[in-house]
């Protein structure tokens, strides 16, 4: 049976291998990266699909302004392992993510991603047309939901991220650490940091 729930420190490297599988090195040069490095993902939305103790899907959202004085949450990335898809467990991530961020409060969820998959949650770039990202991004990938109606009327200008900056790893454990998967990813979390 598939468990939808709060992610834990320890899931972190089953999330990261998981992103590696569904997105390569690539994932880190998306424009959606530069909202969420060095930031801490939105308090208790960091959700991971657990089937028999393994992880085989995850979502995180981040806090963002969609323009001036506008508050939003940015859903991303979302995967689910190869081996697991056409479950309907992306759709239940999606689902479970949608309903905590509307439960805690929030006015409205960004994404970047293809419309014809985040259509059925409700998603479309009809109220991103004024918003734009920091770096390069196809405005037709730009999506948003608004959980309260009107959140996002008069949403325009620059996506930033709003969210707690995250403490800085500690670079002489991750260099101490052993083995090649370790050090693969002490790497990447200093090229995070960086
Ligand atoms: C996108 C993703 C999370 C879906 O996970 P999943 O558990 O297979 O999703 P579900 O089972 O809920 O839904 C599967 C349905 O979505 C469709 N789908 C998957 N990716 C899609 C996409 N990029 N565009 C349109 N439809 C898509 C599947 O064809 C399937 O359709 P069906 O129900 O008619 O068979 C998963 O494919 C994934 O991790 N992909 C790698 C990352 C990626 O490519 N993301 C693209 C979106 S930005």
């Amino acid at each position: 049976m598939v468990n939808i729930r709060e992610e834990k420190a320890s899931d972190a490297a089953a999330r990261e291998a998981l992103l590696d599988a569904a997105y390569g090195a690539a994932r880190f040069a998306k424009t959606s990266e530069r909202l969420r490095e060095g930031r801490l993902p939105a308090e208790r939305l960091s959700l991971v699909a657990v089937e028999d103790g393994r992880v085989i899907g995850t979502v995180r959202l981040w806090h963002v302004t969609a323009g001036p004085g506008c508050d939003a949450l940015l859903l991303g990335p979302l995967a689910v392992d190869p081996a697991c898809r056409k479950r309907g467990i992306g759709s239940a991530l999606m689902r479970r993510a949608i309903a905590r961020a509307r439960m805690f409060g929030h006015r409205a969820i960004l994404l970047v991603g293809d419309a014809p998959y985040y259509a059925r949650f409700g998603f479309s770039a009809v109220a991103t047309a004024d918003l734009w990202m920091p770096g390069r991004f196809d405005q037709g990938r730009l999506l948003a939901l608004a959980l309260n109606p009107g959140a996002l009327e008069g949403a325009r200008g620059l996506i930033s991220a709003t969210g707690k900056v995250a403490p800085k790893p500690d670079l002489n454990t991750l260099i101490a650490a052993r083995g090649d998967s370790r050090r693969a990813n002490a790497r990447k979390l200093v090229q995070r940091a960086a």
